[in-house]
Order: C-alpha cells, then structure tokens, then sequence
C-alpha cells in the first residue's frame, strides 16, 4: 500500500498539460499508454516540424521532478517486452524516476499462448530493481499476481469496466457520465462482470486484497473520467488516482462558488481593503 494520502498523477503525455498540472501544484506523478502519447504526439507534430521523441520524453520526466512517470513498453512478446523495458530504462536512468508500464496479460485472445508473459516480464525486471507499472487490470485476481510478482503499481481501468459492464447489458454507454459505485439494476438484478458490480468496486477490491496482505504495491485507479470517481477513489482508499487534465480542472468547480465569490466581491469593505492589500 501507499504512504499517506492519496496521490494524483496526471494521465497525459501532452507536455503543457502536465506542465499546468505541476505549476499547480497538485500533479504527484504522471502515466502515458500508447494512445496518451499518440495524441500528444500529434499534437507536438502540428506545431512544431520535427520530433524528438528523446528530447520530448525528457522534458516530461524533468517536469516531474523525481515524481513517478510511467512510459509503457509496445512490444508484446516475453523477450520483446524484457528488451524495450531494459531500453526504456536505460534511455532515461538519469532522472531515476520511470516506471515501466507491462500488460499484465500481453495476449490479444484466449488462443494465444503468452497470458503469463506480463507477470514473468515483472518479476524479471523487479530483480532487476527496474520498477513497474502493471496495466490492463480488470479483475482483482489480476492484481493479485502482478503484486506477488512485484509490481510497484497495478493499475485496475475503472471507466472500462463501467463500459463493460453498460455493453455487456446493451445499455448505452457515455464514457463520461457517472456510474454508480454499487452497481445498475436491470429486472430486479445487479449487473456486474464476474462480481465486479463497477470500474471503483473493482478499485476497492483490490484495495481491500493488497492491504490485507501489506504488500508494498500501490493501487493506481485507471481510467477515470470524471470528478465522482476521483471521490470514490479516494473513499474507497486508492493509494493513486491518475486524471485526465479535464478531470483535474472539473475538480475545483461549483457553480456556488463562483457565485459566492460574486457576492462577496460586491460586499468588500474598502477600509478593509486599504489596511490589507
Ligand atoms: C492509465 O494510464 C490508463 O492507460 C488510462 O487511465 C486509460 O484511460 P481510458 O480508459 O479513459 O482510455
């Protein structure tokens, strides 16, 4: 588990995003994945003409300042992943902050013989004292192994299992709105994927194993997208939560808020205002 309250990483690899994020003051950490860097990427490439994708990585941990920065490995076999986490390692060594995000299941179907790949791959590089990051996680099972192999963090995807479970029961999907932490009834019955009854059950559940065991592993809840389950993360005691820069900003508003800032601008005292200011 972690240490104190909970840490909010930014879930961006968009440079000016993190950049507001730590200027803020309230970014712990960052995580990319593959589509994060995609869009970021081209983005970068409309303003400016050429890349350097080092350089550009570079910048980000230096942002980050010693905070963790997950950058995720692309290749999908046992040596493949081995190999381009070691690189990945190795390229950015220097700012001893980069966590390497594994699948914990790099197979595309059930076909397919490498399932244990991820959690191998983990257990390798924890020898190696490489830090990681175990993602893709979408049962608490999961999670349980890719912390007995030693993953620094697992990363359960919230908002995928919301849209799971919507899909899996043809209700309509919208990524963005709220889902109930316990659940949607259909026809008197709760739905829920193998007793997953939502994206922040699934958090709390793996909460619940890691921290009945001690292990050091700390639950990063994925895929969140909206302000509730940034709350029901934290009630639910996840040691992190990763945000969309959207969500970050969605965090500070209420209407009421800006009213009573309205109210009470027109109220201020201009004596109190001379002797203060
Ligand atoms: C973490 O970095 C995950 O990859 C990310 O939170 C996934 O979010 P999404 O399901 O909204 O794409």
């Amino acid at each position: 588990g972690g240490d104190g309250i909970m840490k909010i990483f930014i879930d961006s690899a968009d440079i000016d995003e993190i950049k507001q994020a730590y200027e803020w003051g309230i970014a712990d950490g960052v995580t990319t994945n593959p589509s994060l860097l995609k869009k970021a990427v081209t983005k970068h490439k409309k303003k400016n003409k050429n890349l350097n994708l080092k350089n550009y990585i570079n910048q980000i941990l230096k942002i980050a300042k010693g905070s963790p920065v997950s950058l995720e490995v692309t290749e999908t076999s046992k040596t493949g992943m081995l190999k381009q986490a070691k690189n990945i390692h190795k390229l950015f060594k220097s700012h001893k902050n980069v966590y390497i995000k594994i699948p914990i299941n790099p197979a595309f179907k059930e076909s397919d013989t490498t399932h244990f790949d991820g959690i191998t791959v983990i257990k390798q590089l924890t020898k190696l004292k490489i830090k990681t990051n175990c993602t893709l996680i979408f049962t608490p099972e999961q999670a349980l192994l890719a912390a007995k192999a030693g993953a620094s963090f697992v990363s359960p995807f919230a908002g995928r299992i919301d849209d799971f479970i919507r899909v899996s029961n043809k209700l309509k999907v919208d990524k963005t709105a709220h889902y109930p932490v316990w659940g949607m009834q259909k026809k008197d019955k709760t739905l829920h994927d193998n007793g997953i009854v939502s994206g922040i059950d699934l958090v709390e559940q793996c909460v619940t194993i890691l921290k009945h065991y001690n292990f050091k592993t700390q639950v990063l809840a994925a895929s969140l997208r909206n302000t509730r389950q940034v709350r029901e993360s934290a009630m639910v005691g996840s040691d992190i939560a990763t945000l969309p820069f959207t969500v970050i900003k969605e965090m500070l508003k209420h209407q009421k808020t800006y009213e009573g800032m309205k109210n009470f601008t027109k109220d201020i005292v201009p004596e109190y205002v001379k002797l203060t200011k």
